[in-house]
């Protein structure tokens, strides 16, 4: 008679384990603050920080260290306009920031590749009225990005969900002589609450109307299929489903039939929440995030950009 128990005895339950987390697969998120000298807490994630220029160095040399791969950067600038211009100046906070990350470690270095940290309304295109402008946008990515890979960037991510944003990068960064630069798109970036917290570390709330007119409703599956079909077919070298948890069949979709290098973004709010429960002793954080982690990779994450990244670093010493 078949008894599935024998095969949970301790030791027999590891080696017949058909998930294994790995410390390469990870990404830890970065936020970089032009106007603070001095690293702040981000209080709707306990645990989390914004740096500044000056303690950016010491961090990733911390997260190289310990053997953390890549981190994802977010800049604050210290001034926000109606066009996002502080997103594609040279001497702006991210391209100053993967300059010195690049300078001091070799940490792979991903931008996050958005308007949003750096527009005065918060929106991740470009604003006539209230309405979000679409191809009006795509121009200034591709100027962002060409600034990021001449910072020094490694990959550049674009999240802002505007259509074409990939083949209009593509084609700036090829233009510019930076062919060899890999774009990771949020290609299925739902508009999702779970941002919440998010908003207060990268000081991005809006200041009218909301995503939806741009991210996906959390309510579509085959929409993802196109977005990253699309995305591919725009040239996109690693594709992403964000957030997790809550989308892990449209994860485990994206990477049966598209079978390209295929990241999962943990959220702020998926963190937050977690964090939350264990602090009112209600969740053990650390089997909590584990677990998330090990299901997220189950299903069919190559890569997860997890604000625990130096945390579980930190487990495998
Ligand atoms: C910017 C961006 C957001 C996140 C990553 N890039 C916010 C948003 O789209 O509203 C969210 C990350 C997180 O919640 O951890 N476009």
């Amino acid at each position: 008679m078949r008894r599935m128990r024998r095969l949970r005895a301790p030791g027999i339950r590891e080696m017949v384990a058909q998930t294994q987390l790995s410390l390469s697969d990870l990404v830890q998120p970065i936020f970089v603050d032009e106007r603070i000298s001095v690293p702040r807490v981000i209080e709707a994630m306990p645990g989390q920080f914004r740096q500044s220029l000056e303690s950016l160095p010491a961090e990733a040399q911390a997260l190289e260290d310990l053997g953390v791969p890549a981190v994802l950067l977010f800049g604050l600038p210290a001034i926000k306009d109606e066009t996002g211009s502080g997103a594609y100046d040279p001497h702006g906070i991210i391209q100053k920031a993967v300059a010195a990350i690049k300078e001091t470690t070799s940490l792979i270095v991903i931008t996050d590749l958005c308007l949003c940290e750096y527009t005065s309304h918060g929106h991740c295109g470009l604003v006539r009225g209230e309405k979000i402008l679409n191809d009006e946008t795509l121009p200034l990515l591709g100027e962002v990005a060409v600034s990021h890979a001449l910072a020094g960037a490694d990959i550049v991510a674009p999240s802002g969900m505007m259509d074409h944003m990939v083949q209009a990068i593509r084609t700036s960064l090829d233009l510019d002589g930076y062919t060899d630069t890999p774009i990771l798109s949020y290609s299925a970036k739902y508009a999702s609450t779970f941002y919440g917290p998010f908003r207060e570390a990268a000081k991005s709330g809006f200041a009218f109307g909301d995503r939806l007119g741009y991210q996906m409703n959390p309510a579509n599956f085959s929409e993802a299929l196109w977005e990253v079909q699309q995305d591919i077919e725009e040239g996109a070298d690693m594709v992403m489903v964000k957030p997790a948890m809550p989308y892990l069949d449209v994860l485990r979709a994206v990477k049966d039939m598209f079978a390209l290098p295929t990241a999962a973004y943990q959220v702020s709010g998926e963190y937050s929440m977690i964090t939350a429960a264990a602090e009112r002793g209600w969740l053990d954080e650390r089997a909590a995030f584990l677990e998330a982690l090990t299901c997220i990779k189950r299903a069919g994450a190559d890569m997860i950009i997890t604000y625990w990244a130096k945390e579980y670093a930190k487990l495998c010493l």
